[in-house]
């Protein structure tokens, strides 16, 4: 989550955070641990979806492993990272794939098959530690510069990924697009949805999937994505890293972001804006009848420590407060809560997720 645009929308939504200020605060909620039994197929639709997303309550995103544009850009996933990650507590991983980048051009836009094999590893690992796990289709930038021409070839990709899992256990579940963004609106990607959840439900008709908004799955943006009220089994999703100053300080890929360098976390009114936020998206949620999963959340490292657990905190509470599952960002790159040279937790931000963790 980046860029000067979204800048200026949090400066937009804080001040209309500010402007509810009267509305009552939602007491604190644990979110109850997820029983095993409650992500399975032999649910109604609606059930499932809430069990599947229990399984995701405490979820962590394994970015910049395969949805770089060459493998090994970043850490190269390893199954260790995938046992640790249960030894630790978490529940579930988010596996963000950038499977355009391996995938050819033409039609019929093959996806590499030695490409597919570490993702049925990831799903192989993960199912035999007991992790749901989220198949993501991520940094797909083509279909933000021109998501009317690409829509034959991601219609293409998620055909085939659909196909190769449709026997994979409930508690693998599908995203369909991370942060759809740039020319590719909100307009555009409410056309797109009854498309691609058709192609997969042809072959996946019982399985959970994930949707987020336009915007780069902000918050606000789930008040005009249009869901088909007849699909009861999927879960929404939203990104949340406000104030980006302070989470996004001298990020590389953020414009402008060298001048936050030293923000620190957080002002009452910052604490203010983000549970009136949280409490925006579970009146959403309750007017929709949709289970929630907050996708990701975290601070970039070059924030001081103290800014980092600070923030994280406050934003994991807010989000079990309300019910929601999470997916802190990310495992073991520039957010990262493990060090994955000697794969050793860092325990001082692994305890503002996982304060509970055995491995603490
Ligand atoms: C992107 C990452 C980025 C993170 C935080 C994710 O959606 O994939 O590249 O580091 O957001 O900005």
């Amino acid at each position: 989550m980046h860029r000067l645009f979204f800048v200026f929308s949090v400066a937009v939504m804080m001040t209309c955070s500010a402007t509810s200020a009267e509305k009552p605060s939602t007491a604190p909620r644990t979110a109850a641990l997820p029983a095993a039994s409650d992500c399975s197929f032999g649910q109604p639709p609606q059930r499932r979806a809430e069990g599947c997303n229990r399984a995701l309550a405490r979820t962590i995103n394994f970015g910049n492993m395969l949805d770089t544009r060459r493998l090994g850009m970043g850490p190269k996933l390893r199954d260790e990272f995938i046992t640790l990650s249960k030894a630790a507590g978490f529940t579930a991983i988010r596996l963000t794939v950038r499977w355009d980048a391996h995938a050819e051009y033409k039609p019929p836009y093959t996806i590499r098959p030695a490409f597919f094999e570490y993702v049925d590893r990831a799903i192989k690992v993960a199912t035999d530690q007991k992790l749901a796990i989220i198949i993501d289709m991520h940094h797909y930038t083509s279909m933000n510069n021109r998501a009317k021409t690409e829509r034959p070839r991601f219609l293409a990709l998620w055909t085939q990924i659909a196909e190769r899992y449709r026997n994979a256990p409930a508690t693998v579940m599908f995203e369909l697009l991370n942060e759809p963004n740039g020319l590719h609106t909100q307009d555009t990607w409410n056309q797109l949805l009854p498309a691609v959840l058709k192609v997969i439900r042809a072959s996946n008709p019982h399985r959970t999937l994930i949707v987020g908004g336009a915007q780069w799955n902000t918050r606000v943006a789930l008040e005009t994505l249009q869901l088909p009220a007849d699909d009861r089994n999927l879960i929404a999703t939203f990104h949340y890293y406000d104030p980006m100053e302070t989470t996004h300080q001298g990020a590389e890929w953020v414009q402008g972001s060298d001048a936050w360098l030293g923000a620190k976390c957080c002002t009452q009114a910052e604490l203010q804006a983000i549970k009136y936020d949280f409490e925006e998206v579970e009146q959403w949620a309750k007017a929709e009848r949709r289970p929630v999963l907050l996708g990701e959340f975290g601070v970039y490292s070059k924030a001081d420590e103290k800014t980092r657990v600070t923030w994280t905190t406050a934003v994991r509470e807010q989000a079990e407060a309300h019910g929601f599952s999470w997916a802190y960002w990310e495992l073991a790159s520039t957010f990262g809560v493990l060090e994955p040279a000697t794969l050793t937790w860092r325990k001082w931000l692994l305890k503002t997720l996982l304060p509970q963790s055995p491995v603490l």
